[in-house]
């Protein structure tokens, strides 16, 4: 492991117009810098460093499970070369083998497979950039190259001459820089410039001027990939982008998308076969959708098991969950945590459902409120019915055997059991359990008043 990674991610981002940390906004529900850190893990780098300035408590907080990053502080952002150097003292610059890949936190789409490329192409005396060829270069460093091609320097926008502001080749920024000259090269470094800054692209000019270094370049051909994000503007043009990514992914795989650029991924989807979306779906964190699954439009879905040929419809909401095979959830169902639905299920509009395991067969086919539950197979929960777990203070079961058929707008207080094959009228209120094959009743007698006059108007 000859190589240490260093991700600058010091700046504020003014143009975000936020007080939250720049690499902290999100594509694809994931910070941008931890999207760059994903990509960094797979390279299989000794130790990765974290530049970090504005909002710094903020950042380690989001990433203090991950005990391996080592922090540096750069307390004034003086530029991209002085960053670097804040990382140094806790970089081994005594092996001339070793390599530092600078990246940056406000880059989130680069492909780890693009930086391995780049890292393959470096050595201890070859420093290599990765370089974009752009018919709008305008803010960003150009690739000065000599008559015969070499590289002999970046220079930034606002230190170009009307000649080099010409040149199509840019700088991502994306450098592999062998770190024993690097150290060498950063404390020579000068900030007299028109911005006044220390800037990591000098030191390409000194590598040039090294008859013991060499420069490579390694063009990318996509854009998106070492595309930074200033403003909110590029953050959701990003995004877009991220998400038409995930969209070609599952059409590769199968899935029918309705319309490729109105599907949102934000985490890891799993599917099986013949799967089938509808616009507007959102998934995030961990989803898996087995064979034959159709969602529609409007679905939500999140770390949840749905299993094969299950039919999720119009405006669901589901969310820790898992859902049995050959079950139908929605429309307008909200599957909240704990819940387990067998196989076969249906479970209608309006219907909520939390912390429940649902038996095979079994029915809500509309407007309930299932909490706290245990249910059997083919029992029937009538429209209306309420599962009323909570006293005000604890949090109380109900356990439902099979074939239970519970009559509309019931109200069942918990802890309350209803044996198999038993049956509650409508309108009941239950709150005494209920032996098997029995009917249970608990609602006002009625009584019909006949010749009643309606009240008149006063
Ligand atoms: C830099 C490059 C430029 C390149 C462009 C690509 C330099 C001098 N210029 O431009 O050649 O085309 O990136 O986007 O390197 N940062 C710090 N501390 C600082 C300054 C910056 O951590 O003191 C971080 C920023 O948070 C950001 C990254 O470094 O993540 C790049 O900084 P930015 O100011 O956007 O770079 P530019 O000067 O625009
Ligand atoms: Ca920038």
């Amino acid at each position: 492991m000859n190589l240490d990674i260093v991700i600058l991610a010091a700046g504020r981002g003014t143009r975000m117009n936020s007080h939250i940390p720049k690499v902290l906004h999100q594509i694809g529900g994931d910070s941008m810098l931890g999207h760059v850190l994903n990509a960094a893990s797979k390279l299989d780098a000794e130790q990765i460093h974290i530049v970090v300035g504005y909002g710094v408590d903020q950042i380690k907080k989001e990433f203090s499970k991950d005990k391996e990053l080592q922090w540096a502080l750069q307390d004034r952002q003086l530029g991209t070369g002085h960053a670097v150097m804040q990382a140094m003292p806790s970089i081994d610059t005594t092996r001339s083998e070793k390599q530092v890949l600078v990246l940056y936190g406000d880059v989130p789409l680069t492909n780890s497979s693009t930086l391995s490329k780049l890292v393959q192409q470096a050595n201890e005396n070859t420093l290599c950039i990765l370089t974009l060829v752009t018919e709008n270069p305008t803010g960003l460093g150009r690739i000065v190259r000599d008559n015969s091609g070499e590289i002999t320097a970046i220079v930034e926008e606002k230190d170009a001459s009307e000649e080099q502001k010409q040149i199509k080749e840019i700088n991502t920024g994306i450098m592999v820089i062998p770190a024993t000259k690097l150290n060498t090269w950063l404390n020579s470094l000068g900030n007299d410039n028109a911005q006044g800054e220390y800037y990591l692209t000098d030191v390409v000019a000194m590598a040039a001027a090294d008859d013991d270094c060499a420069i490579s370049a390694m063009i990318i051909d996509d854009e998106n990939e070492v595309q930074g994000v200033n403003d909110k503007a590029q953050l959701a043009g990003l995004e877009r982008q991220f998400q038409m990514n995930n969209a070609e992914q599952l059409l590769k795989a199968g899935v029918l998308l309705r319309d490729p650029s109105r599907i949102d991924i934000r985490g890891d989807i799993e599917t099986g076969s013949d799967v089938e979306i509808d616009i507007n779906a959102i998934f995030e964190g961990s989803v898996s959708l087995g064979n034959g699954v159709k969602i529609g439009a409007n679905v939500v879905i999140k770390d949840s098991k749905i299993a094969d040929n299950v039919n999720i419809l119009t405006g669901t909401n589901i969310d820790g969950a898992e859902i049995g095979a050959g079950s139908s959830v929605g429309p307008y169902a909200r599957i909240r945590p704990g819940t387990i639905l067998k196989e076969n299920t249906k479970i209608g509009n309006f219907v909520e459902i939390k912390n429940a395991i649902i038996g095979k067969g079994s029915k809500a086919s509309h407007l309930a409120y299932i909490g706290d539950a245990e249910l059997g197979e083919n029992v029937n929960i009538g429209a209306g019915t309420i599962f009323c777990n909570y006293d005000g203070v604890n949090k109380h079961k109900t356990i439902i055997g099979d074939n239970v058929f519970v009559g509309s707008n019931s109200v069942l207080v918990a802890p309350v059991t209803l044996a198999d094959n038993t049956f509650v009228a409508a309108g009941s209120s239950v709150n005494c359990d209920v032996p098997a094959d029995s009917l249970a009743v608990a609602r006002a007698k009625q009584r019909n008043i006949p010749g009643w006059k309606r009240p008149t108007k006063q």
